[in-house]
């Protein structure tokens, strides 16, 4: 028998950024490059879960073991997510839009003298606060991330608690973050908050999938 401390528990991670379309050939989307995310999908695996990453468009390799499921906008990663619920715990390291366009174009839309065009937004469904509302499938942990350039504590410890979540990994990302290699944060949990120095994001994962199996445990 597999003695790894999270076999037999299944996990749902979303990784990368979300991509909004404006037309057939253009859309919305933001910095985030899925190396945080697909760390923590390959850590959990390493420790023995059965690891579903959901994953907006990014360039790397499904991580040995994981079974990887392609989206793009945040309306497919919720549907994608909630189609492989039930599960333990659920990580939730994508940069999914706030926002999508109101009347995706069919055709591509044509430059006109008159000036640019206006894209009207609509609000994306909130994907965390939804796995995390209480009910038959919801995981036993629930953990966010929160990507913030101030306040981290204030507007962390708002999202733990705006979207139900269990814990929430705080990450400032004012400085190198994006696609780079390294990461610093705190991890927010109810009563505490613990801020781990910057190391690689293979480290930070493993931190956190050590931390996760030490719940499980307890
Ligand atoms: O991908 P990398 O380049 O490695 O960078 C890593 C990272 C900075 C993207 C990652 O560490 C991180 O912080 N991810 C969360 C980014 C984010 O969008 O945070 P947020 O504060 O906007 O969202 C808070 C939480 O709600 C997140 O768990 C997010 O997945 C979730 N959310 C947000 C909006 C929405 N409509 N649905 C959601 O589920």
């Amino acid at each position: 028998p597999d003695g790894r401390p999270l076999a037999g528990r299944k996990v749902v991670v979303t990784a990368g950024p979300t991509f909004e379309p404006i037309d057939p050939v253009r859309g919305l989307t933001n910095r985030s490059s899925g190396k945080q995310g697909y760390a923590v999908a390959a850590a959990l695996a390493e420790l023995g879960a059965g690891v579903t990453l959901i994953s907006g468009p990014v360039a790397l390799d499904a991580p040995v073991g994981v079974t990887r499921v392609w989206v793009e906008a945040a309306v497919e990663m919720k549907a994608a997510v909630e189609a492989h619920l039930p599960a333990d715990i659920a990580v939730m390291s994508a940069a999914v839009a706030d926002w999508r366009v109101d009347g995706v174009a069919s055709g591509k839309i044509k430059k006109k003298p008159g000036g640019p065009p206006s894209l009207a937004l609509i609000e994306n469904p909130d994907i965390l606060a939804a796995v995390s509302a209480p009910g038959a499938k919801r995981p036993k942990l629930v953990v966010g991330f929160a990507a913030e350039t101030s306040d981290l504590e204030a507007n962390a410890r708002a999202k733990l608690s705006r979207k139900g979540c269990d814990w929430i990994v705080g990450n400032d990302v004012s400085s190198e973050v994006f696609g780079s290699d390294g990461n610093a944060v705190t991890l927010f949990t109810r009563d505490g908050a613990e801020p781990w120095p910057r190391q690689s994001k293979t480290d930070v994962a493993r931190k956190l999938a050590l931390r996760i199996a030490d719940h499980f445990k307890a």
